[in-house]
Protein backbone atom coordinates (compact mmCIF):
# COMPACT_ATOMS: atom_id res chain seq x y z
CA UNK A 1 0.00 0.00 0.00
CA UNK A 2 1.44 3.39 -0.92
CA UNK A 3 2.19 5.83 2.04
CA UNK A 4 0.76 9.19 1.92
CA UNK A 5 2.80 12.57 3.00
CA UNK A 6 2.45 15.76 3.26
CA UNK A 7 4.74 18.37 3.15
CA UNK A 8 4.13 22.34 4.07
CA UNK A 9 6.53 24.91 2.15
CA UNK A 10 7.11 22.02 -0.37
CA UNK A 11 7.52 23.89 -3.36
CA UNK A 12 11.07 25.29 -2.89
CA UNK A 13 14.06 24.91 -1.13
CA UNK A 14 14.60 22.38 1.51
CA UNK A 15 10.55 21.38 1.49
CA UNK A 16 10.82 20.37 -1.99
CA UNK A 17 13.69 17.99 -1.35
CA UNK A 18 11.68 16.43 1.19
CA UNK A 19 8.78 16.14 -0.52
CA UNK A 20 11.19 14.53 -3.86
CA UNK A 21 12.72 12.46 -1.40
CA UNK A 22 9.65 10.93 0.40
CA UNK A 23 8.19 10.43 -3.24
CA UNK A 24 11.49 8.20 -3.78
CA UNK A 25 10.79 6.12 -0.64
CA UNK A 26 7.49 5.59 -2.64
CA UNK A 27 5.15 8.40 -1.03
CA UNK A 28 2.28 10.05 -2.63
CA UNK A 29 2.79 13.17 -1.63
CA UNK A 30 0.89 16.49 -1.28
CA UNK A 31 2.90 19.75 -1.49
CA UNK A 32 1.73 22.39 0.15
CA UNK A 33 2.19 26.30 -0.03
CA UNK A 34 0.59 29.41 -1.56
CA UNK A 35 2.25 29.73 -5.28
CA UNK A 36 0.36 27.48 -7.37
CA UNK A 37 2.88 28.28 -10.23
CA UNK A 38 5.35 27.17 -7.38
CA UNK A 39 3.96 24.05 -6.83
CA UNK A 40 2.91 22.63 -9.84
CA UNK A 41 6.72 23.31 -11.16
CA UNK A 42 7.70 21.29 -8.44
CA UNK A 43 5.04 18.76 -8.28
CA UNK A 44 6.56 18.01 -12.26
CA UNK A 45 10.17 18.48 -11.34
CA UNK A 46 9.47 15.77 -8.88
CA UNK A 47 7.08 13.70 -11.35
CA UNK A 48 10.50 13.96 -14.06
CA UNK A 49 13.31 12.87 -11.03
CA UNK A 50 11.09 9.92 -9.29
CA UNK A 51 9.53 7.97 -12.40
CA UNK A 52 5.85 6.50 -11.17
CA UNK A 53 5.62 9.63 -8.81
CA UNK A 54 2.61 11.21 -7.34
CA UNK A 55 3.22 15.02 -6.64
CA UNK A 56 -0.33 16.90 -5.43
CA UNK A 57 -0.13 20.52 -5.42
CA UNK A 58 -2.35 21.72 -2.61
CA UNK A 59 -2.71 25.43 -2.28
CA UNK A 60 -3.30 27.09 0.87
CA UNK A 61 -2.00 29.95 3.20
CA UNK A 62 -0.98 28.19 6.44
CA UNK A 63 -2.14 30.99 8.45
CA UNK A 64 -5.30 31.40 7.77
CA UNK A 65 -7.91 28.76 8.95
CA UNK A 66 -10.42 28.54 6.27
CA UNK A 67 -7.43 27.67 4.10
CA UNK A 68 -6.14 25.16 6.08
CA UNK A 69 -9.34 23.47 6.52
CA UNK A 70 -9.80 23.25 2.99
CA UNK A 71 -6.22 22.60 2.33
CA UNK A 72 -6.97 19.26 5.14
CA UNK A 73 -10.16 18.39 3.08
CA UNK A 74 -8.50 18.26 -0.20
CA UNK A 75 -5.77 16.04 1.17
CA UNK A 76 -8.03 13.98 2.69
CA UNK A 77 -8.70 12.58 -0.24
CA UNK A 78 -5.67 10.99 -0.68
CA UNK A 79 -5.96 8.42 2.44
CA UNK A 80 -5.07 8.13 5.52
CA UNK A 81 -1.32 10.57 6.46
CA UNK A 82 1.37 8.94 6.86
CA UNK A 83 4.01 11.33 7.52
CA UNK A 84 3.51 15.15 7.86
CA UNK A 85 6.42 17.75 7.66
CA UNK A 86 6.09 20.98 8.77
CA UNK A 87 8.56 22.89 6.57
CA UNK A 88 6.75 25.90 5.78
CA UNK A 89 8.56 28.94 6.89
CA UNK A 90 10.19 32.60 6.61
CA UNK A 91 12.34 35.00 7.94
CA UNK A 92 10.25 38.17 8.57
CA UNK A 93 12.99 41.85 8.37
CA UNK A 94 12.30 43.42 11.30
CA UNK A 95 11.28 47.37 10.98
CA UNK A 96 13.95 49.30 11.91
CA UNK A 97 13.57 52.13 14.64
CA UNK A 98 11.43 52.01 18.18
CA UNK A 99 7.72 52.03 16.50
CA UNK A 100 6.11 49.17 18.53
CA UNK A 101 3.12 48.93 16.10
CA UNK A 102 5.58 48.11 13.48
CA UNK A 103 7.14 45.94 15.79
CA UNK A 104 4.45 44.07 16.79
CA UNK A 105 3.30 43.55 13.54
CA UNK A 106 6.56 41.82 12.61
CA UNK A 107 6.47 39.38 15.61
CA UNK A 108 3.39 38.72 14.80
CA UNK A 109 3.76 37.51 10.75
CA UNK A 110 6.56 36.03 12.30
CA UNK A 111 4.83 33.73 15.14
CA UNK A 112 2.00 33.29 12.25
CA UNK A 113 4.23 32.05 9.50
CA UNK A 114 6.41 29.73 11.57
CA UNK A 115 3.93 28.30 14.29
CA UNK A 116 0.72 28.89 13.62
CA UNK A 117 1.17 27.81 10.22
CA UNK A 118 2.85 24.51 11.98
CA UNK A 119 0.06 24.36 14.61
CA UNK A 120 -2.97 24.85 12.00
CA UNK A 121 -2.04 21.95 9.98
CA UNK A 122 -1.45 19.70 12.27
CA UNK A 123 -4.78 20.17 14.35
CA UNK A 124 -6.28 19.61 10.78
CA UNK A 125 -4.65 16.74 9.56
CA UNK A 126 -4.52 15.28 13.51
CA UNK A 127 -7.63 12.94 13.39
CA UNK A 128 -6.58 11.53 9.54
CA UNK A 129 -2.96 10.82 10.92
CA UNK A 130 -2.29 6.97 10.26
CA UNK A 131 -2.45 5.44 13.67
CA UNK A 132 -0.15 3.47 14.36
CA UNK A 133 2.90 4.19 12.65
CA UNK A 134 2.14 7.89 12.01
CA UNK A 135 4.76 10.43 11.97
CA UNK A 136 4.82 13.86 12.34
CA UNK A 137 7.58 16.30 12.18
CA UNK A 138 8.55 19.63 12.62
CA UNK A 139 11.60 21.93 10.19
CA UNK A 140 12.52 24.27 13.48
CA UNK A 141 15.80 25.93 13.19
CA UNK A 142 19.65 26.15 14.82
CA UNK A 143 18.54 29.56 15.65
CA UNK A 144 15.74 28.40 18.38
CA UNK A 145 19.05 26.82 20.10
CA UNK A 146 21.38 29.59 19.59
CA UNK A 147 19.24 32.60 19.32
CA UNK A 148 19.17 35.25 16.59
CA UNK A 149 18.46 38.75 16.45
CA UNK A 150 20.17 41.32 14.62
CA UNK A 151 19.33 43.38 11.01
CA UNK A 152 17.35 40.59 9.25
CA UNK A 153 15.85 39.61 12.58
CA UNK A 154 13.80 40.80 15.57
CA UNK A 155 14.42 37.33 17.70
CA UNK A 156 11.10 36.50 16.44
CA UNK A 157 12.20 34.31 14.08
CA UNK A 158 14.60 32.25 16.86
CA UNK A 159 11.57 32.61 19.26
CA UNK A 160 8.55 31.42 16.98
CA UNK A 161 11.14 28.29 16.01
CA UNK A 162 11.56 27.55 20.48
CA UNK A 163 8.44 27.60 20.27
CA UNK A 164 7.91 25.03 18.00
CA UNK A 165 9.89 22.51 19.84
CA UNK A 166 7.58 22.85 23.47
CA UNK A 167 4.83 22.06 21.55
CA UNK A 168 5.86 19.64 19.54
CA UNK A 169 6.63 17.78 22.90
CA UNK A 170 3.11 17.69 23.84
CA UNK A 171 2.12 16.31 20.94
CA UNK A 172 4.59 13.75 21.17
CA UNK A 173 3.36 12.98 24.66
CA UNK A 174 -0.44 13.30 23.36
CA UNK A 175 0.03 10.98 19.90
CA UNK A 176 2.81 7.93 21.23
CA UNK A 177 0.37 6.27 22.90
CA UNK A 178 -1.71 5.88 19.62
CA UNK A 179 2.15 4.34 17.58
CA UNK A 180 2.74 8.45 16.04
CA UNK A 181 6.14 9.63 16.55
CA UNK A 182 6.57 13.49 17.02
CA UNK A 183 10.53 14.91 15.87
CA UNK A 184 11.91 18.30 15.40
CA UNK A 185 14.75 18.87 13.02
CA UNK A 186 16.86 21.59 13.35
CA UNK A 187 18.57 22.77 10.56
CA UNK A 188 21.23 24.57 10.70
CA UNK A 189 22.76 27.35 7.56
CA UNK A 190 21.32 25.38 4.22
CA UNK A 191 21.75 27.04 1.25
CA UNK A 192 20.56 27.13 -2.42
CA UNK A 193 16.75 27.90 -0.88
CA UNK A 194 14.84 31.30 -1.15
CA UNK A 195 15.05 32.07 2.13
CA UNK A 196 18.72 33.44 2.20
CA UNK A 197 18.15 34.82 -1.49
CA UNK A 198 19.06 38.20 -2.31
CA UNK A 199 19.70 40.74 0.11
CA UNK A 200 22.29 38.69 2.21
CA UNK A 201 25.43 39.56 1.97
CA UNK A 202 28.51 37.66 0.62
CA UNK A 203 30.41 37.78 4.45
CA UNK A 204 26.98 36.75 6.12
CA UNK A 205 26.60 33.51 4.07
CA UNK A 206 30.97 32.89 5.07
CA UNK A 207 30.67 33.71 8.59
CA UNK A 208 27.71 30.71 8.41
CA UNK A 209 29.72 28.51 6.43
CA UNK A 210 32.98 29.18 9.01
CA UNK A 211 30.34 28.32 12.06
CA UNK A 212 30.25 24.86 10.99
CA UNK A 213 32.49 22.29 11.92
CA UNK A 214 32.82 20.64 8.16
CA UNK A 215 33.76 23.73 6.29
CA UNK A 216 30.54 23.90 4.11
CA UNK A 217 26.69 25.13 3.87
CA UNK A 218 23.91 22.38 4.23
CA UNK A 219 22.04 21.38 1.38
CA UNK A 220 18.15 20.53 0.99
CA UNK A 221 19.13 17.32 0.57
CA UNK A 222 21.06 17.09 3.89
CA UNK A 223 17.50 17.85 5.97
CA UNK A 224 15.53 15.83 3.16
CA UNK A 225 17.70 12.72 4.27
CA UNK A 226 17.04 13.15 7.91
CA UNK A 227 13.40 13.65 7.11
CA UNK A 228 13.27 10.07 5.21
CA UNK A 229 14.66 8.67 8.22
CA UNK A 230 12.61 10.38 10.94
CA UNK A 231 9.76 9.45 8.66
CA UNK A 232 10.64 5.81 7.66
CA UNK A 233 9.31 2.32 9.91
CA UNK A 234 13.17 2.20 11.21
CA UNK A 235 12.36 5.55 13.09
CA UNK A 236 9.56 4.39 14.95
CA UNK A 237 11.23 4.49 18.51
CA UNK A 238 12.74 7.66 17.74
CA UNK A 239 10.28 10.40 19.57
CA UNK A 240 9.77 13.60 21.44
CA UNK A 241 13.29 14.73 20.03
CA UNK A 242 15.13 17.59 18.68
CA UNK A 243 17.51 16.62 16.13
CA UNK A 244 20.23 18.67 14.39
CA UNK A 245 21.28 18.75 11.07
CA UNK A 246 23.82 21.60 11.15
CA UNK A 247 27.56 20.87 10.39
CA UNK A 248 28.05 21.10 14.07
CA UNK A 249 27.35 24.31 14.08
CA UNK A 250 25.34 23.64 17.62
CA UNK A 251 26.98 20.75 19.30
CA UNK A 252 24.80 18.07 21.42
CA UNK A 253 21.83 19.70 21.80
N1 LIG B 1 17.62 27.60 4.70
C1 LIG B 1 18.08 27.54 5.93
O1 LIG B 1 19.27 27.80 6.19
C2 LIG B 1 17.19 27.12 7.07
C3 LIG B 1 17.79 26.91 8.31
C4 LIG B 1 17.01 26.51 9.38
C5 LIG B 1 15.66 26.33 9.21
N2 LIG B 1 15.08 26.56 7.99
C6 LIG B 1 13.65 26.33 7.89
O2 LIG B 1 13.40 25.43 6.85
C7 LIG B 1 12.08 25.65 6.33
C8 LIG B 1 12.15 25.76 4.81
O3 LIG B 1 12.88 26.92 4.47
P1 LIG B 1 13.80 27.07 3.17
O4 LIG B 1 15.14 27.45 3.64
O5 LIG B 1 13.63 25.90 2.28
O6 LIG B 1 13.18 28.40 2.52
P2 LIG B 1 12.11 28.63 1.37
O7 LIG B 1 12.65 28.12 0.09
O8 LIG B 1 11.75 30.06 1.46
O9 LIG B 1 10.87 27.72 1.80
C9 LIG B 1 9.81 28.18 2.61
C10 LIG B 1 8.52 27.62 2.05
O10 LIG B 1 7.43 27.92 2.94
C11 LIG B 1 6.30 28.31 2.16
N3 LIG B 1 5.48 29.21 2.97
C12 LIG B 1 5.87 30.36 3.59
N4 LIG B 1 4.83 30.93 4.19
C13 LIG B 1 3.76 30.13 3.97
C14 LIG B 1 2.38 30.22 4.32
N5 LIG B 1 1.90 31.24 5.03
N6 LIG B 1 1.56 29.22 3.92
C15 LIG B 1 2.02 28.19 3.19
N7 LIG B 1 3.30 28.05 2.82
C16 LIG B 1 4.17 29.03 3.20
C17 LIG B 1 6.90 29.03 0.94
O11 LIG B 1 6.04 28.92 -0.19
P3 LIG B 1 5.03 30.10 -0.62
O12 LIG B 1 5.79 31.38 -0.49
O13 LIG B 1 4.64 29.76 -2.02
O14 LIG B 1 3.88 29.99 0.32
C18 LIG B 1 8.17 28.22 0.69
O15 LIG B 1 7.96 27.17 -0.22
C19 LIG B 1 11.58 26.92 7.01
O16 LIG B 1 10.72 26.57 8.07
C20 LIG B 1 12.84 27.56 7.54
O17 LIG B 1 12.59 28.38 8.65
C21 LIG B 1 15.82 26.95 6.93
Amino acid sequence: MQRVAVVSGGGTGIGKAVARALAAEGCRVAVVGRRVDVLERACEEIAEAVPGAEAVPVAADLTVPAQVAAAAEAIGELGPVDVLVNNAGAIVTPPAGDDLDALAAAWRRDLDTNLLSAVLLTTALTDRLRRPGGRLIVISSAAAQRGGAGPHSAGSYAAAKAALHGWAFGLARQLGPDGITVNVLAPGYVAETEIFGAGWSEEFHARKIADTLVGRAGTPEDVASAVAYLASPAAGYVTGQVIGVNGGAVLGR
